[in-house]
């Protein structure tokens, strides 16, 4: 309670590619994807970086830029903390977060990057609200922590940087993008009522992406061998293995791209996404009847369907916004929010759920009073 969401807003890049174009690289048909995922065509970065499509987005989140929806403007300092959530991010060193941090002037702000996959602004919300929630006045240790009244949530993806554009499984589903929203602690609101993470094993290995990191290493178990740096990195090899992915390389597939088992993901997705909704009701002891509206993670259009099905709900009830984006990972949730903001589909006083679910099999979902 306490932890209201006080403005959201999002970026896309400017390259749409509409599924007829992708003809021109693998054997597929603008009839297979739509019938199949809902989706019509995925907007792509060509010269933009995450941070660029996040900054659009906090701008509007803040109340500096049209677009989105912002109770009001908030001032530069009076941001205390951004968590930045992403699978794709432009460097590892400084973080996107701390980049962000920079170009806006959020001098005051504690910044971080973390990876939850797809789920991975579900999981950023539920961070910030236990910062909040700790760090308020009278809170049992407050006084031994950063005071955050205000934090910047943020999910931006670059996702076609670590696609096989060769590979028709997976290449015709995602897309980039970014989204922000600006929460503040108000003890007289409700806000947040409840939140849920999970993690299920993927235990067939059904979503991976090895890391990029590449730094020739020049050790053996013996110590310092020059010669090793001809050699790859014998450091992946265990976790390569692990996880399936010294067989595809072997096959021919690049090592460093997304790999899904498309079947495996949408059994996980459609069992999770109805539980994550059930558990956080739940705990704040409403029912889907007291839910006005759904902000689901924008995977598969099928999946959404089925979940609603699956909760006896109209899709009107939920929010859809994947024709023209694909899958943007940890993206999904905070554009699609802005999208249902933008069409008047919350109002003051509405439950709405947020859910999500992705690779390492997180899951999630966050019920909060609008
Ligand atoms: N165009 C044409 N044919 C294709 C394509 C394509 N783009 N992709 C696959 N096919 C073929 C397959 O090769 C297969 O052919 P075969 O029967 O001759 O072997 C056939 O279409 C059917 O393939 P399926 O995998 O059974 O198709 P399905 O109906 O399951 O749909 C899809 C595939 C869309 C991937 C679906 O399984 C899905 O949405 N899964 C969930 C994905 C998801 O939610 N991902 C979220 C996580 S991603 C992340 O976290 C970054």
């Amino acid at each position: 309670m306490g932890c209201t969401i006080i403005g959201c807003g999002k970026q896309l890049p400017a390259l749409d590619v509409p599924n007829e174009e992708l003809t021109k690289l693998v054997d597929t048909s603008d009839e297979w994807i739509s019938s199949r995922t809902g989706i019509l065509s995925r907007r792509v970065c060509v010269g933009e970086g995450n941070v660029d499509l996040a900054e659009g987005a906090a701008r509007q989140a803040l109340g500096w830029a049209d677009g989105g929806y912002s109770e009001r403007k908030i001032a530069p300092e009076d941001i205390d903390l951004i968590i930045y959530s992403t699978i794709t991010p432009d460097e590892v060193v400084p973080t996107c977060a701390a980049v962000l941090r920079r170009r806006l002037g959020l001098v005051n702000a504690a910044a971080f990057d973390m990876n939850a996959a797809c789920s991975g602004f579900i999981y950023g919300l539920t961070i910030a609200e236990t910062m909040m929630a700790c760090s308020a006045p009278g809170a049992a240790g407050a006084a031994g922590r950063n005071p955050i009244r205000r934090a910047l949530v943020v999910g931006g993806e670059r996702l076609t940087r670590i696609v096989d554009w060769n590979d028709r499984n997976t290449c015709v589903l995602f897309g980039d993008g970014a989204g922000a929203a600006v929460v503040e602690w108000d003890e007289r609101k409700p806000g947040i009522l409840a939140w849920y993470i999970k993690n299920d094993d993927d235990d067939s290995n059904a979503l991976t992406c090895p890391s990029a990191y590449d730094a020739p290493q020049p050790f053996t178990p013996e110590g310092i061998d020059a010669d090793a740096l001809q050699q790859a990195d014998p450091g992946t090899a265990p976790i390569d293995a692990e996880l399936d992915v010294t067989e595809r390389v072997a096959a021919g597939a690049p090592r460093q791209a997304l790999y899904m088992n498309g079947q495996k993901v949408f059994k996980f997705a459609t069992s999770v996404m109805p539980a994550a909704i059930e558990e956080v009701l739940r705990r704040a002891n409403l029912t889907i009847d007291d839910v006005q509206f759904i902000v689901p993670h924008q995977a598969n259009l099928r999946i959404i369907k089925y979940a609603a099905k699956r909760m006896g709900l109209p899709l009107e009830r939920f929010q859809v916004s994947i024709a023209h984006r694909g899958n943007s990972s940890s993206a999904c949730i905070p554009m699609t929010l802005c999208d249902a903001y933008e069409s008047g589909n919350i109002h003051p006083g509405d439950k709405v759920a947020l859910v999500g679910f992705g690779g390492g099999f997180t899951s999630g979902a966050v019920l909060y009073e609008a």
